[in-house]
């Protein structure tokens, strides 16, 4: 079926990165049982074609997960759209064995993910941006269903389109500090290649990265590697940079069991999962990236042409921009100011947050005492009542309820194959229910 000509479609998806990839894979995977359960479904992706944080394609960024934790391999190890499938099909599978490294690079992983995205081309309206959801009501109440709000990127043109169904995959938001605004010369991480090309190295002769993360890290090695002539400033809040912890007993947390230890364990337990093991993602850097950049700052010591300075406990607290100028104040250990040619802010993101799409339809779902959307465990918005609306899901912003792995490839496979059996299970009910009671499995007799 085209996927278009479905007058109320099972599935409305909203992205298409990786999450909403691995549903796609997870439905079509899951509707070629012997139920034939196969759902509409319709993606929805504002980028003209697939990519998955292309501005972050640095040369030799590596994945910080194993290739085994693909689209698919976690919920279907037989999965035609897995990385080794993907890797049989390139002609490179020995190859990659003989490398023997679990960590593929970024761009490699990019390819696969293209690769797996093509497949599905048929289901996706690329250059589309979604711009509200809504229940579809009149004087006669609910439809069952909701309307999904979508404005072509190129020629502005707005279409509605129906759904039992939405899967909100946005991904993350990039995070500036307060009162620091982005232009040609202030830039967050999540545009870097782009502003970077738009510029002539030539004339960068001092650029600074903000942030002590994995973003921040990478980008500082690749100016270091792309700007011979120019002095690098790396500007981070610790005193050096941290390891992310990827060894085997602290990894356990991205693992599928630890979702139900996080979303059925206590208070504290959930607590404890931040307080030990935020370590594994958020303000760390991989061994060998840091190992990298000491190594470098060791031979400049040693060759006496210093052109790599960290500056340590130290935080941007704003910019000021004039002409080709850009001058940052810095406070926290030494106050002072850093003039550069461009700067970068690694200052990570914010999580996922649907409110802004859904409007004032947001005040249908249930929040708990910080204010945060309660979300049940198949990862659908908990509304009052039973849904009378149509349903809402998300991969992504669910860190309070179903913890480290929201925002991450690790589980990709298996949450989406979770998502997907809900979505299918509910139709099976609704379509037993719109059965005369005669026709209805288990009434006979
Ligand atoms: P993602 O952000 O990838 O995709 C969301 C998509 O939605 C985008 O394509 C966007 O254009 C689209 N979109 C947004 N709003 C829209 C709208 N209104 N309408 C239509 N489309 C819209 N994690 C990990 O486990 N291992 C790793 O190695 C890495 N590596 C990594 C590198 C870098 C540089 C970053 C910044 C992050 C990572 N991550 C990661 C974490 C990262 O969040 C994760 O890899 C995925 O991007 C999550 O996939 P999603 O599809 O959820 O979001
Ligand atoms: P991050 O881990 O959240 O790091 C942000 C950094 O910015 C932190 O060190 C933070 O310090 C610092 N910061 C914030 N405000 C600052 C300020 N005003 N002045 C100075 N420093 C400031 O973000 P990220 O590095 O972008 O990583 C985000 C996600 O992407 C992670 O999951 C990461 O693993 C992933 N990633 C993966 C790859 C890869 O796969 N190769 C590459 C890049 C990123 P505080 O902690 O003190 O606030």
């Amino acid at each position: 079926m085209d996927a278009t000509s479905a007058d109320v479609f099972d599935i409305v998806g909203i992205g298409f990165g990786p999450s909403n990839l691995s549903l796609a894979v997870a439905l079509e995977e899951l509707g070629q049982g012997s139920s034939g359960n196969r759902a509409s479904a319709l993606f929805f992706e504002r980028q003209d074609d697939f990519g998955w944080h292309r501005n972050m394609l640095l040369p030799s960024a590596t994945m910080q997960i194993s290739f085994l934790k693909d689209l698919a391999t976690f919920r279907n190890p037989t999965s035609k759209y897995s990385f080794v499938s993907y890797l049989h099909d390139a002609g490179r599978l020995a190859r990659f064995v003989n490398n023997q490294d679990f960590f593929p690079t970024r761009r490699e992983f990019h390819q696969y993910l293209e690769w797996v995205a093509a497949g599905f081309r048929h289901q996706v309206r690329y250059s589309h941006e979604v711009t509200a959801i809504r229940p579809v009501t009149d004087a006669a109440g609910p439809h069952g269903c909701l309307e999904v709000e979508v404005r072509h990127t190129g020629d502005r043109s707005v279409r509605v389109v129906r759904t039992r169904n939405v899967v909100v995959s946005t991904g993350l938001a990039p995070r500036m500090p307060e009162n620091v605004a982005r232009d040609e010369r202030v830039w967050h991480s999540s545009e870097f290649l782009t502003r970077y090309r738009a510029l002539d190295p030539a004339r960068l002769n001092s650029v600074a990265v903000v942030g002590a993360g994995q973003s921040a890290a990478e980008i500082t090695r690749f100016f270091h590697d792309e700007l011979p002539h120019a002095q690098v400033y790396s500007v981070i809040p610790s005193y050096g940079y941290a390891l992310a912890d990827d060894t085997p007993f602290a990894n356990q947390v991205f693992d599928p069991a630890a979702v139900d230890d996080y979303y059925f364990g206590t208070d504290s337990a959930r607590q404890a999962f931040w307080d030990y093991h935020k370590n594994t993602n958020y303000s760390v850097v991989d061994d060998d990236v840091i190992r990298d950049l000491f190594r470098r700052s060791y031979d400049e010591d040693v060759s006496g042409d210093r052109r790599l300075h960290f500056l340590n406990l130290t935080r941007v607290s704003g910019v000021e921009r004039a002409g080709e100028h850009t001058r940052l104040t810095l406070t926290q250990g030494d106050p002072g100011e850093l003039e550069v040619d461009a700067v970068v802010f690694a200052t990570g993101y914010r999580a996922m947050d649907p409110s802004g799409l859904l409007g004032d339809f947001d005040a249908h779902f249930l929040r708990d005492a910080q204010g945060r959307h309660q979300i049940a465990r198949d990862y659908r918005l908990v509304t009052a009542a039973a849904e009378t609306h149509g349903r809402v899901y998300l991969q992504g912003g669910t860190e309070h309820t179903h913890g480290l792995t929201s925002s991450l490839l690790s589980n990709l496979a298996t949450r989406s194959g979770e998502i997907a059996d809900s979505i299918l299970g509910f139709r099976l009910i609704e379509e037993e229910l719109a059965l005369p009671t005669e026709e209805r499995v288990g009434t006979a007799g």
